[in-house]
């Protein structure tokens, strides 16, 4: 079933759109392999053959530049010419937590990012960061401020939480003069059966985009992406009547990537390939869950279901 014909008006009422074109699907890439080394340019061709042969993404983005573990992976230098030779774009992604923003700068630095011209699609600061509460909305705006001093024509933005950005407070870091405003959502963290996961993932985009636009005063002036969105496959944790296992994310992926894809707004998949080396983390039930089978790759690049809308 075609998902907009389920999808209740209000949702699309709440919230005009500003573009009414399909929307850009992307996938949400780690930069470390399976036994822990960081991935090399081949490694990401590899990672780029796959995604272009099984699905319809046009780009990428990474979380670190170094590593959220401080090993020195130089992901901008491995990943913007494979991406390059590949023509795929790369949304570069920056991990400012625990003091490593000058680290995370200076391997963007390195790379020369803007000699790769169209590759480089932007720049993000930060992922949940305000969420997890491991910056403050100051020093997010000052890096980005920074971010944007370095590297004028390259858009800047950061991911957070659909919450932060629908609640208010995001709104600072709205007003910043940021560009790119990537808004996570996922209905299996909301603990929401399949048979309503489609619906809870466009009424949280919904109530982040509106809020924005109301922020803004504009339905476009900041570039609006749910910045990741995803279900677990087989193998994974269930949580509360939200079940793992690769057919639920296969229909997940149907209804409420295609779906949103054909309502204009541009995503991230989270993510491409199973980490299997990926160690557990604390639902907000306080249990452990799984983070390991998220792919819709498994770790050897193998495509878990038909990826096509
Ligand atoms: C707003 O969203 C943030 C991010 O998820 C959350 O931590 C915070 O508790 C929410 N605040 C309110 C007032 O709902
Ligand atoms: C379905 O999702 C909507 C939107 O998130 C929510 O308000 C509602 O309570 C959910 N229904 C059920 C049965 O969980």
């Amino acid at each position: 079933m075609r998902f907009h014909t389920v999808l209740p008006c209000v949702a699309l009422a709440t919230a005009p759109l500003a573009v009414s074109a399909a929307g850009t699907l992307g996938f949400a890439v780690g930069n470390t392999n399976p036994d822990g080394t960081c991935k090399t340019q081949s490694d990401f061709e590899a990672d780029f053959k796959a995604i272009q042969g099984n699905s319809q993404a046009q780009i990428v983005r990474t979380y670190s530049s170094s590593d959220q573990y401080g090993n020195p992976c130089n992901t901008p230098s491995e990943i913007l010419p494979a991406a390059k030779s590949a023509g795929i774009q790369v949304l570069l992604g920056m991990w400012p937590d625990g003091g490593a923003y000058e680290r995370e700068k200076a391997a963007i630095d390195k790379a020369d990012p803007t000699s790769f011209g169209d590759t480089l699609y932007g720049i993000t600061v930060g992922s949940e960061g305000m969420y997890r509460g491991t910056y403050s909305a100051q020093e997010l705006i000052g890096w980005i401020k920074q971010m944007k001093q370095t590297y004028p024509d390259t858009p800047i933005g950061t991911a957070d939480s659909w919450n932060g950005w629908a609640n208010g407070t995001m709104d600072s870091i709205i007003t910043s003069g940021i560009e790119l405003i990537l808004a996570n959502g996922f209905s299996y963290w909301q603990y929401q059966e399949l048979s309503n996961a489609t619906t809870t993932y466009f009424d949280d985009m919904a109530q982040a985009l509106a809020h924005v636009q109301e922020v803004t005063g504009s339905l476009d002036k900041i570039h609006f992406m749910n910045g990741e969105t995803g279900w677990p496959g087989t193998g994974g944790t269930d949580a509360g009547a939200a079940k793992a296992g690769d057919d639920n994310m296969k229909t997940y992926w149907k209804s409420a990537v295609c779906g949103l894809l054909d309502w204009g707004v541009d995503l991230f998949w989270f993510e491409a390939f199973d980490e299997p080396n990926k160690a557990d983390a604390i639902g907000d039930n306080g249990q452990k869950a799984s983070e390991q089978y998220w792919g819709s790759f498994t770790s050897s690049r193998k495509p878990k279901f038909d990826m096509s809308c």
